[in-house]
């Protein structure tokens, strides 16, 4: 099959023909016709997660993946040969910017259906991740303040209408093109990290997103009631900081979920949500899209078509 591959650290991204995935026990066989890409890929790309993520060459890119299942393995019982399904694969498995993928049934949810591939390919990893941070670590409850950094981007556009679905009052930082994008998905406060100092204007918050680490993080701390959290897809250990403010501090990595994809999907089904998608590449085009994310400014998601 075709797949986009590197073949070593720091090497740009090439179409090769290389063997398809092999199907468990526990797996299906997802004929990709969409994936997505995530600031991840450039780093584990890069070599800068050798030792947390170890990969073998050439290994097989993207963790994002929406396609149709055309085999099962023996003990799959949720699934079936047809179906139409999306997944943030567990990226030791197989890549998703591929023909084919193999992913566990445990990693996989049927594709809302008034989602095309494209769009459903944009939400597995960046969808999860801003549930996970919002409910299961951050604990957001409805008429709660939470300040989202970046809530333009890929992580960012999901946790502001989850947020929003939850009940909470939204702030996000972002520039000013991006305003009106932020706002259509509900965001109440809006702030230009260009010309605006959010640590000024905020306070009292219970919670912050925070997707930039560095010193957007370590100034995070001033806006939070005492009891507040902070939980990072990106930062830094501030134990030091959370322990001098009073508050909650967390570092996290997303994890694959069938069953919270199948949530996402629900809310997608229910107008609750909506994918956001800035651009789409050709599957010969992967590294072109690589290099559009390394700059940092995507609105939403960035999608490789595959079939
Ligand atoms: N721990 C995990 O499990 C996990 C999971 C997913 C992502 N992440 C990490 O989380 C970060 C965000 O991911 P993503 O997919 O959302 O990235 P992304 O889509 O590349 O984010 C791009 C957005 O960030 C905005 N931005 C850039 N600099 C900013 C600043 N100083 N303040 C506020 N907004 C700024 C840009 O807006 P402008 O164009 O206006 O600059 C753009 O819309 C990445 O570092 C990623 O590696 C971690």
């Amino acid at each position: 099959m075709k797949a986009g591959i590197i073949k070593d650290y720091g090497k740009q991204v090439e179409i090769q023909e290389v063997q398809a995935p092999i199907l468990s026990e526990d797996s299906v066989m997802i004929e990709v016709h969409a994936a997505s890409i995530n600031p991840i890929d450039n780093i584990v790309k890069a070599g800068y997660m050798k030792e947390m993520l170890p990969i073998t060459f050439p290994y097989i890119m993207g963790y994002d993946v929406s396609g149709v299942v055309t085999a099962i393995g023996s003990k799959v019982t949720k699934f079936k040969i047809g179906d139409e399904v999306f997944s943030r694969p567990n990226q030791m498995d197989s890549g998703s910017i591929a023909e084919f993928n193999v992913v566990k049934e445990e990693e996989l949810a049927l594709k809302p259906s008034k989602l095309s591939h494209e769009e459903a390919a944009s939400m597995p990893l960046a969808g999860l991740t801003a549930l996970q941070a919002l409910t299961t670590k951050g604990k957001l409850t409805s008429g709660q303040k939470v300040l989202i950094h970046a809530g333009s981007g890929g992580v960012g556009t999901f946790a502001i209408q989850i947020a929003k679905h939850l009940g909470a009052e939204v702030a996000v930082t972002t520039s000013t093109s991006n305003f009106e994008l932020v706002k259509s998905l509900g965001a109440d406060i809006v702030i230009d990290y260009k010309t605006q100092k959010f640590e000024e204007e905020l306070s009292d918050y219970d919670l912050v997103l925070d997707t930039m680490g560095g010193d957007i993080l370590n100034k995070s701390f001033k806006i939070l009631k005492k009891g507040g959290s902070i939980v990072s897809i990106k930062g830094q250990d501030t134990e030091e900081l959370a322990k001098k403010y009073g508050v909650n501090f967390e570092v996290f990595f997303m994890w694959p979920s069938g069953e919270m994809l199948t949530y996402l999907g629900k809310l997608i089904n229910d107008d609750v949500l909506k994918p956001i998608i800035d651009r789409s590449y050709n599957f010969d085009q992967v590294q072109e899209a690589y290099d559009y994310l390394q700059l940092g400014h995507a609105k939403g998601k960035v999608v490789i078509k595959i079939k």
